[in-house]
């Protein structure tokens, strides 16, 4: 197994300078800088006979196995970002308003401590099933519009979504990272989730901690999986961004028995998950503390991240108030769909 520490500049990074840049030719004896900005970008032209085929896409699936992920960027043009930034704002109001299903706004992702200040006696603040913010906040105004973090099933409400769900280029890709039969979840309770992240006290979610995605479903045999991420922010420090942990997919990942929620794992949950049956080097933290040989991964507007359901990952908080961290995601499955059944063990950190 590789190093989780070393990110190889072979694969999937975009080099800057340099000669086979077209930018100046290195003087003979100058340590040589690996490029690493960019690790795991995969530039696509959808509109190329066999995209998936392209040279720039040639180490693509070498990347993803070894590191656990890629950026996909180039899929989606400006005018279909800006479509799906409309339709799902308009769902992400229509929850608000109450305008459709309180199903559309659950809050089984928000951070409970949220849950709990929204359940207080004094609190006059959203309704519990659909809302993360109001403009009212713990009875007095916030300098805030009103909004909601989270949007389930949103491809149920946005035709846009449900094209970025079922892409033939993406469905194409994961078949040959993951397996022919590769599937998305049948459940009515599962499907795609539109993610708005905020900084402020009032919002019910800013950050995750480390955590695999594996670890939700611990008990279910759907495995091998990949969660999909449109990212309709860019990501930075300023509005938050995702950390991994390159390689860690192939570790033996516990399962959550030590969570910060103390949330119980049932017993027939399989003990570890993984592609390996390597113990990992380091105890997955229960918060958000640095892990060696993790790394940030940045994305545009547009870039399509595939990170595999075995990967470690969390996500920073933003440095700044006034941003929001707007994405997709949903997961496709390579193991058995007759397994499959609600589960959702809420083991990360928030
Ligand atoms: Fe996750």
């Amino acid at each position: 197994m590789g190093s989780p520490t070393s990110v190889p500049a072979s694969a999937g990074v975009i080099r800057h300078g340099g000669p086979e840049a077209g930018g100046p030719a290195r003087r003979r004896g100058a340590p040589s800088m690996p490029a690493v900005a960019d690790a795991g970008v995969f530039v696509v032209d959808p509109t190329a006979p066999d995209p998936l085929a392209a040279p720039a896409l040639a180490g693509l699936h070498d990347f993803y196995h070894r590191h656990g992920f890629v950026l996909l960027r180039g899929l989606y043009p400006v005018e279909f970002l800006d479509r799906v930034e409309r339709e799902c704002g308009a769902a992400q109001r229509a929850v608000l308003a109450g305008t459709v299903s309180e199903r559309f706004g659950s809050t089984q992702y928000l951070d409970a401590r949220y849950l709990d200040r929204a359940g207080q006696p004094d609190g006059a603040a959203a309704p519990p099933e659909r809302a993360s913010n109001g403009t009212t906040h713990g009875g007095a105004d916030v300098d805030v519009d009103a909004y909601v973090n989270y949007v389930e099933h949103v491809e149920e409400l946005s035709p846009a979504v449900r094209a970025v769900a079922t892409h033939p280029i993406m469905v194409d890709l994961l078949r040959r990272l993951l397996g022919a039969d590769v599937w998305m979840s049948p459940s009515p309770n599962d499907g795609v989730v539109y993610q708005d992240a905020r900084p402020g006290r009032e919002s019910g979610y800013s950050r995750i901690g480390w955590h695999s995605d594996w670890q939700a479903m611990p008990s279910l045999d759907v495995w091998p999986g990949c969660a999909f991420t449109l990212h309709v922010d860019a990501t930075s420090p300023a509005n938050g961004f995702l950390r991994v942990v390159p390689g860690s997919h192939r570790w033996a990942t516990p399962a959550p028995y030590r969570n910060i929620n103390n949330v119980a794992v049932p017993a027939d949950a399989r003990p570890s998950g993984g592609y390996t049956d390597a113990e990992p080097p380091h105890a997955m933290p229960l918060g958000f503390e640095k892990i060696p040989g993790e790394i940030a991964v940045y994305a545009e507007r547009g870039d399509l991240l595939l990170h595999d359901a075995y990967l470690w990952h969390s996500a920073a908080r933003a440095t700044e108030n006034a941003t929001t961290r707007r994405h997709l995601r949903a997961g496709y499955y390579g193991g058995d769909p007759t397994s499959y059944r609600d589960q959702f063990i809420k083991n990360a950190a928030r």
